[in-house]
């Protein structure tokens, strides 16, 4: 059977702000789209919560419309695949699939003292638990989250030893709400960002399980992110499909822009800035305070990563938009950026709600300095553009300072559309930069592991024929200017600095 001559993959998307589906052709070409918005809950400062039911309603209907517009029944899906927000935390009742909490956000810190508390009270425990999880002892991940609705939710830490209660990222509660309660699994990349899974042994550490007092009663199983996840209830949406594949989202996003040998890295330039780097089969501990993380799992051999994360990257144009009202679009802001150029005095650090990857400051605040007179809006909108990338060339500098470089990055996500912005992070990082020509790599991440799994392609290699670019962008600035701009920033982030 050629390509061409089989059906379709369907991608189940589930982000932080939207749930989207996206059919792909055998060739990885988007067919058809469906994608809602959902509320987000911020019931205390720096609480961030979602609706699982409204995940689930959204994702499922997202499905309907992506069908419904490419004119496809489902039984012309080969294979479906999962992607998802990570590290948010979800935990129901097995009996009636009713969540007992509302899912706690990757980005929410409300469990921020109790990490401290850990922290201050066993100098050595977080090289500890970074030795066995690849992360740090920070609320970004799930188990602290987990510990919380466990302690919160009158009945739950009882019912959970009982084994009444299910936990699960949002993979896992979709894959348990698609196969109608059939299957409670994750895969080894969604498990990596739990801080309760060794990622050297591939399984649930018990250590960890006591330390953060969580009962493996509620755990899923962990699997390949390629592997037989069970079936489609057939009544919602017409047929039973296959499900394939699960990836978190920025692994998938790697898997998308088909970064499949050490050395590969990828950049989602979305709300925040996932830079993930593959370093093949080994686990490279950074001392430079980036995570470590599995890249994908497949026949039961892990490929590891070395990621760092920015929590503000978009989310700052559209402070800019939304908050000082200096634009009204972002298509605004490559004008502006062109007519102010790179020699801009001003700086902005976006530390908005801490900084993360390599500072992991959470204390830290925002700043603009560098104002004079005849700073306007164009040299504001610019500071926010460039920000995000010296954000990257901080994690280039500290994966340097690791000794693990990448020759050359691929990058994608709504800012990307700039390409003064592409341009420049290729200046300000000296290396190559290309955009794909199908930008949609986390979805497509997942279609390509579904369609490892349903026999559609028979290897990575096949798949890495399926990528190609549509733009690239080559280093030209020198390296004294390079260093001048560069240090200009550092100096900036020096000021609001609050932790060591
Ligand atoms: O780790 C959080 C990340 O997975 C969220 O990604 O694209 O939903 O903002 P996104």
């Amino acid at each position: 059977m050629s390509l061409q001559e089989s059906g379709y993959l369907l991608s189940f998307d589930q982000g932080t702000t939207s749930s989207r589906a996206i059919i792909f052709s055998p060739a990885g070409e988007i067919i058809a789209t469906g994608q809602y918005e959902f509320t987000q809950y911020f019931p205390e400062p720096g609480w961030v919560e979602h609706d699982p039911q409204e995940i689930w309603s959204t994702t499922l209907q997202a499905a309907k419309d992506a069908l419904g517009k490419a004119g496809l029944q489902a039984s012309q899906i080969m294979a479906a695949g999962i992607t998802n927000q990570r590290e948010t935390t979800l935990v129901w009742d097995r009996a009636s699939g009713e969540p007992i909490y509302n899912a706690i956000v990757w980005q929410d810190r409300r469990t921020a003292s109790y990490c401290q508390s850990l922290k201050s009270e066993n100098d050595a425990l977080e090289a500890r638990v970074t030795a066995k999880t690849g992360l740090l002892l920070d609320p970004y991940f799930s188990a602290t989250k987990l510990r919380w609705i466990l302690d919160n939710v009158e009945g739950a830490r009882e019912r959970a030893q009982n084994g009444e209660l299910a936990f699960g990222t949002v993979d896992t509660f979709l894959l348990w709400k698609l196969t109608n309660g059939q299957v409670h699994a994750t895969d080894a990349t969604n498990a990596s960002r739990t801080l309760l899974f060794n990622i050297h042994q591939q399984c649930w550490d018990d250590e960890l399980l006591a330390l953060f007092d969580i009962p493996a009663a509620l755990l899923p199983e962990v699997k390949d992110s390629s592997a037989d996840y069970g079936r489609i209830n057939p009544d919602l949406l017409g047929a039973e499909i296959l499900v394939g594949g699960i990836a978190g989202d920025q692994q998938a996003a790697l898997i998308g822009q088909a970064c499949f040998r050490p050395g590969m890295a990828k950049s989602t330039y979305g709300t925040g800035c996932f830079m993930v780097m593959n370093t093949g089969e080994q686990a490279l501990e950074s001392r430079h305070r980036l995570l470590t993380t599995v890249a994908y799992r497949i026949n039961g051999t892990p490929v590891y990563a070395i990621e760092g994360s920015i929590f503000m990257a978009g989310a700052t144009i559209q402070w800019i938009r939304d908050g000082l009202n200096l634009i009204r679009n972002a298509s605004e802001t490559q004008s502006l950026a062109e007519a102010t150029g790179y020699e801009n005095p001003v700086y902005m650090v976006p530390a908005f709600t801490g900084l993360g990857a390599p500072y992991w400051d959470p204390q830290a605040r925002g700043a603009i300095m560098g104002l004079t007179r005849d700073t306007g809006i164009k040299e504001i909108v610019t500071a926010g553009l460039q920000a995000v990338c010296y954000q990257t060339r901080d994690l280039i500098e500290a994966m340097r300072a690791d000794g693990i470089e990448p020759d050359s990055l691929r990058v994608d996500g709504g800012m990307v559309a700039n390409s003064w912005v592409v341009q420049f992070l290729a200046d300000i990082l000296g290396i190559p930069i290309a955009c794909p020509k199908v930008t949609e790599t986390t979805a497509l991440g997942a279609a390509f592991l579904a369609g490892l799994q349903c026999g559609l392609y028979n290897s990575l290699e096949q798949i890495e024929t399926l990528w190609s670019h549509d733009r690239a962008y080559q280093p030209a600035l020198d390296a004294d200017h390079q260093e001048r701009l560069y240090q200009g920033w550092l100096d900036a982030v020096a000021r609001v600095r609050c932790g060591d």
